[in-house]
This record gives structure tokens, C-alpha cells and sequence, in this order.
């Protein structure tokens, strides 16, 4: 059985790893280490607002150049980061985006936080952290640290980016740091934001563990130190498997709650009281975003390697995969109580983006209540405040291009069904409410309108 725990101060006698560690722990102790950040995604970009605004000057790093012509044009592509503060961080030369890697040798961090997706056999695809590993190993030089954040299973990091960066002849631990600190954002939420959520480190020597630590702790509220590389990517993996799994739970639950008539949404209000020993999690037609439907499926993945099996995740995978094929079938009851089939009904899809408030359309469910309708025979249109073009999707190329429409009254009283996917709160549901037919509600949105509730029905 392989342990990982930390080489102990592996080369500390010697005056390199002595010369290397002190000097970045003082460049960062005085806010002069210049942070780089690969990869400005949803992940990557609030991180950058955290370090700048602790102030840091970061260098950002992504090969997609319409990215970082954006960000240079003073514009941002995530909703929740304020454009004005980038485009003020890049006057200021406190924040430098750039496509080129070479670069990277100026940055004393190295922070990756590029996708890590599932392949089409629903395999990890580790391309994206191989090729940065590849990319960092051309720029490093002694003295820098490179933290992984990007969710994956555990080993990664030792296993495809230490040997790839050792190859260049530094030692890790003596000319160079590494560490893995898994990213929690989470996109939306207005009560917590990169800098205020506590951070995981794990580093692959005390050195390494020393100076990402001290990294984070100037820019982070909490940091939480553990004893190896494995134990931190093990527990984002663990994080993100606990919802995918209390998701499956209650979504199971609603579908035999809904057919013995009890609310599940008034069962969770009710349950949560209890101080203790229960978390609420909510129903919906599916997972969405580009973690809990992906990343347990690396932990299988890893299992499988080891003999072993994920039984939870398998079965989850099931019943949350199951659940947008749930709601179109209540849908069509509901459609058929009023004598009308799904076949040549207006159908309005209200949210596109995976979930409340957020512009990310990735493995959002709505793809699939779309496209199942589309195959009934719907006349299917989208609003989503969020999304004014339906995105091409990789697993959706037969959907038609869209436009997000206008929720006029007009609009509202011309559909035979209006399904509400995502609960934006954007949306006023009293006027939706009151100007469609049939409101078709998978998330709750609707509990607060009083009037036209004959209306509503929950799936
Ligand atoms: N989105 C979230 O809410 C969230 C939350 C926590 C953790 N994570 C994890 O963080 C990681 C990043 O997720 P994200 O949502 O920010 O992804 P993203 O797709 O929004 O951003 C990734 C960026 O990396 C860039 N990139 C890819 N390969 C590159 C390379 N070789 N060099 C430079 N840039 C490269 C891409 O062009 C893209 O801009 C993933 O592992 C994800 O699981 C995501």
C-alpha cells in the first residue's frame, strides 16, 4: 500500500533549498512575490481578484486569446467579476493577462486552475494539467512555488506534475515548491468569494507546505495545512461526492414523495430545523456545472484502477442522470391532464445556466430538457437573463441555435407550458405566475406567489 506522507525537510541542510525557500517566503511575506495564475476560467479569475486586491501584482495565463484580448479590451466574460476592477488592476499594471508562457519564468507562484473534464468514455481527461505541467517545466526556474488547483483524484499532483517539472533538473523541495490547494468557489453565491473561503493546503515537503501556506494566508481568510498532496486532493474529491450524493437522496425522495402527494420542499424546510446532524439539499432536474456531475466520476475512475468500487457515486450518477427524463414525463402528465400533448405544444424553458444567478451553461440539465422536448415534438423557446444565445454544447450538436426571449406578457400567454429549470432570481415569479397557463416548477421558485397557485405544479 503506497503512503504519501511528506518527505521531512528532504534537502533542508543544504544551502540551495535554504536560499530558495527564504527568499520566496520573504518575497511573500512582503507582498513582492509576483503571483501567476494559468488557466481564467471561473476558478482562475476570482483568484486573481483575491491576490490583487491583497496586493499582490499577478500575471494571468490562458492559451484562449479571445480571453485575454478581452480582458485587455477592459471586459469581463464572467458575470460575477466586476470588469471596471480588472480593467483598473490592468491600468494599474497590477494585474497582467497574456497568452505568453514564456512569461511564467516572472511569476514566483504558479498557480494552475485549467479544466479537468471527463473524456467521451466519462474517463479523466488530465490533458489540460499535463500539457500547463509541460508548459510550467519550460519557465521553471529556482525559487518558485506551483500550486495545483484544479479538482482532481489523488496522486495527480505527484504523479503528473512533480516528474514532469523534476525532469528539468531542480529538485522539488530544494529549488523548487510544490503544492495542491483545491479551489471551493462557488460562482454566484454573494456570501462567500475566493478570499473568504478556508483554503486546503497540502505540500509535497515541509518547505513546500511552508511557503504555499504562507501564500494563501495573505490572501485567504483561513488556511488549513494537511500532511500530504493526497489528503487535500482526496478531500475536494470527497467535498464534491457528498452533494452529488444527498443530491441523489432527495431527488429520489421527491420522486416517491410527489407520488404518494407529500411536498419534499416542505419536508426539507421542516427537517432542517433540527440543529444537528442534517444538511438540506435540494431536488432539481439534474446536476449541472463542472464539478459534482464530473468529479466523482474521477474518484471511480481511480477505484476501478484499484480494484475497489464507488457504489454511492455509480448510483447517484443514476438517479441524478435519470431526473430530467423525470420531469419531462411529469410535464407531459401535466400537459395531458389539460388534454394536450407534448407534440406541437409551446414550451418555454425558464434558465439554461446550471443554476441560480450564474452565466455557466455547463452540463446544465437544461440541455437535456430541451432536447428531449425538441424530440416529442415541442415548440421549445428559452429565457434565461443570464444567456442571451443558446451555447453550442458538445453533447447537444443537434439543437437548434437560440435566442433567449423576452418574458413579455404576450410571450408568457402564448405557451402552453412554462418550465421553470433554473430559479434565477432575476425571474418575478408573481408575474410569471400570473400570465402562463401552466407553470411547470423543478425548483421551488414559485413558493412565495400567492395568486394563481391552481396554476403551478411541482416536478
Ligand atoms: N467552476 C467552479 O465552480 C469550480 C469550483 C471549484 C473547483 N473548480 C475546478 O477548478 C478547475 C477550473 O475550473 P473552471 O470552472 O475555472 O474552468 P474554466 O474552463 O472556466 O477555465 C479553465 C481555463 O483554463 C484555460 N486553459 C486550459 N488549458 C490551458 C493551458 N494548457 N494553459 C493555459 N490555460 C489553459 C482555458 O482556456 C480556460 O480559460 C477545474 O478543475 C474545476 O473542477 C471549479
Amino acid at each position: 500500500m503506497a503512503h504519501y506522507n511528506r518527505p521531512v525537510n528532504p534537502s533542508s541542510a543544504s544551502a540551495p533549498a535554504l536560499t530558495s525557500h527564504l527568499r520566496l517566503s520573504e518575497l511573500i511575506k512582503a507582498k513582492t512575490a509576483v503571483v501567476g495564475v494559468i488557466g481564467l476560467g471561473y476558478v482562475g479569475l476570482p483568484l486573481v481578484r483575491a491576490f490583487t486586491a491583497a496586493g499582490f501584482r499577478c500575471m494571468g495565463f490562458d492559451i484562449d486569446q479571445t480571453k485575454i484580448d478581452r480582458l485587455r479590451a477592459g471586459q469581463s466574460y464572467i458575470k460575477h467579476i466586476d470588469a471596471t476592477t480588472l480593467s483598473n488592476l490592468i491600468d494599474a499594471k497590477r494585474f497582467d493577462p497574456t497568452t505568453d508562457m514564456a512569461r511564467l519564468s516572472e511569476a514566483d507562484c504558479v498557480i494552475i486552475c485549467v479544466q479537468t473534464p471527463l473524456n467521451e468514455s466519462r474517463d479523466p481527461d488530465l490533458s489540460h494539467i499535463d500539457s500547463t505541467a509541460r508548459t510550467i517545466a519550460r519557465a521553471l526556474r529556482p525559487g518558485q512555488l506551483v500550486a495545483l488547483e484544479s479538482t482532481t483524484y489523488p496522486t495527480t499532483t505527484r504523479l503528473h506534475v512533480l516528474p514532469v517539472l523534476e525532469a528539468t533538473g531542480l529538485a522539488c523541495g530544494r529549488d523548487f515548491f510544490l503544492a495542491f490547494s483545491p479551489e471551493r468557489e462557488d460562482p454566484g453565491n454573494p456570501q462567500f468569494q475566493a478570499a473568504t473561503i478556508p483554503k486546503i493546503v497540502g505540500g509535497y515537503d515541509e518547505n513546500s507546505l511552508d511557503v504555499a501556506c504562507a501564500l494563501y494566508a495573505q490572501a485567504i481568510v483561513k488556511v488549513i495545512p494537511v500532511s500530504s498532496l493526497e489528503i487535500a486532493e482526496a478531500c475536494k474529491i470527497l467535498e464534491n461526492t457528498y452533494r452529488a450524493v444527498n443530491i441523489a437522496l432527495v431527488n429520489e425522495l421527491k420522486v416517491l414523495y410527489d407520488r404518494i402527494g407529500i411536498d419534499v420542499w416542505e419536508v426539507i424546510e421542516a427537517a432542517k430545523t433540527k440543529p444537528f446532524g442534517f444538511q438540506a439539499f435540494y431536488p432539481g432536474p439534474g446536476l449541472g456545472g463542472h464539478c459534482i456531475p464530473v468529479d466523482p466520476f474521477y474518484l471511480s475512475w481511480l477505484a476501478r484502477k484499484h480494484g475497489e468500487q464507488t457504489r454511492f457515486i455509480e448510483l447517484a450518477g443514476e438517479v441524478n442522470s435519470h431526473m430530467p427524463h423525470y420531469v419531462i414525463n411529469r410535464l407531459g402528465e401535466f400537459l395531458n391532464d389539460r388534454a394536450k400533448p407534448i407534440k406541437g405544444s409551446r414550451i418555454a424553458v425558464l434558465g439554461v445556466a446550471y443554476k441560480r444567478d450564474v452565466d455557466d451553461p455547463r452540463e446544465s440539465p437544461s440541455f437535456e430538457l430541451l432536447k428531449s422536448l425538441l424530440e416529442r415534438g415541442a415548440a421549445v423557446t428559452y429565457n434565461d437573463p443570464h444567456i442571451p444565445t443558446l451555447p453550442r454544447m458538445r453533447h447537444y450538436p443537434s439543437l437548434p441555435v437560440m435566442e433567449s426571449q423576452s418574458l413579455t406578457v404576450e410571450y408568457l400567454n402564448s405557451q402552453d407550458c412554462v418550465l421553470i429549470a433554473t430559479d434565477h432570481s432575476a425571474y418575478d415569479y408573481d408575474f410569471i405566475v400570473e400570465h402562463a397557463t401552466l407553470v411547470v416548477d423543478v425548483r421551488n421558485a414559485t413558493k412565495n406567489v400567492t395568486r394563481g397557485r391552481e396554476k403551478i405544479r411541482k416536478a
